[in-house]
């Protein structure tokens, strides 16, 4: 059989919508070392038996619901590409703005050696795009799972940025100076994309996505569980004039503006993303 009708056969076996096909082709072109344009020029060409098998296991994944990434391993990020496996949350393309965000802040204010706290950084995307970007700057990502934990640790030796960017496994939620002592006073910029997904909408993220894990998206009831204790200890551990700055779930933005007055943070406001929604809000500690 060529090539074309194993994954077209591959698609109407496991019922694969439209939407899908792109990513079919790109996890089958993957999983042979091809790039997409690769595959295009084989469509006519015949394949092997173990093409054919590992295309409809694909398809078959697709349509459970597993993410590509998952299958490839490897989600792109920024300039980035980082590891990922069952369990890790696949890094989303509004959470990009974040590290420009960043960026924007450490070039305008002269910090290039700035300190940088990824809070519940899960694949790493964040610290590792940023410390990618910006050749000097050291960033700490604090997670708690182990599975993330291991896959970013593995994605800084892969780009080579494992003296710059450290993952230690800890609780956002215990006393920070368990895992982060050295930092208090220390650190130019807080970022964190925490989960916050509140319980009303916690259905709705799980069959979107059905295999990446709940517990990196569920905020609490009201989603504002870890905001609330970023927040309440950030002027602890940022320097003076220091950056916090947050993706969040829109409906949030006028409880955190007003956690961010209550703990004495400055200049606090949302922006939106591409759809115009709430979705990054950031302030400052004081000079
Ligand atoms: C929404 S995901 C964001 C991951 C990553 N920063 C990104 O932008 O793709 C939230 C992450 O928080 C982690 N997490 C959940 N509870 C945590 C806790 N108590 N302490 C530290 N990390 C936690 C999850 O495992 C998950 O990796």
């Amino acid at each position: 059989m060529i090539l074309r009708d194993v994954l077209a056969q591959a698609e109407r076996r496991a019922q694969l919508t439209l939407q899908k096909h792109g990513e079919l082709q790109y996890v089958v072109a993957t999983s042979k070392g091809w790039s997409r344009s690769d595959l295009l020029i084989r469509l006519d060409l015949p394949t092997d038996d173990a093409l054919q098998m590992s295309a409809e296991h694909a398809a078959q994944q697709l349509a459970d619901g597993y993410p590509a990434e998952y299958l490839t391993g490897h989600a792109a990020f920024c300039d980035t590409v980082v590891r990922v496996s069952e369990g890790v949350l696949v890094p989303r393309p509004e959470t990009e703005h974040l590290v420009e965000l960043a960026e924007d802040f450490i070039v305008e204010e002269g910090r290039p050696s700035a300190v940088v706290l990824d809070l519940c950084s899960g694949s790493g995307a964040i610290a590792l795009a940023l410390a990618a970007r910006l050749q000097q700057v050291n960033v700490v990502g604090l997670e708690l799972d182990p599975v993330s934990i291991s896959c970013s640790r593995e994605s800084a030796l892969d780009a080579g940025l494992s003296e710059r960017v450290r993952f230690i496994q800890g609780n956002v939620l215990a006393a920070w100076d368990l895992a982060l002592a050295d930092f208090r006073s220390r650190t130019d910029v807080i970022v964190s994309n925490p989960p916050y997904v509140r319980e009303q909408r916690l259905l709705t993220a799980h069959e979107s996505s059905p295999v990446e894990p709940v517990w990196a998206l569920y905020g609490g009831t009201s989603g504002m569980l870890f905001y609330k204790r970023i927040i309440a200890q950030a002027c602890d551990w940022l320097r003076p004039g220091g950056l916090l700055l947050l993706e969040i779930d829109d409906g949030l933005e006028q409880g955190i503006l007003d956690l961010f007055e209550r703990y004495g943070l400055q200049g606090g406001h949302w922006s939106p993303d591409l759809r115009g929604l709430p979705r990054y809000a950031e302030a400052r500690r004081a000079e």
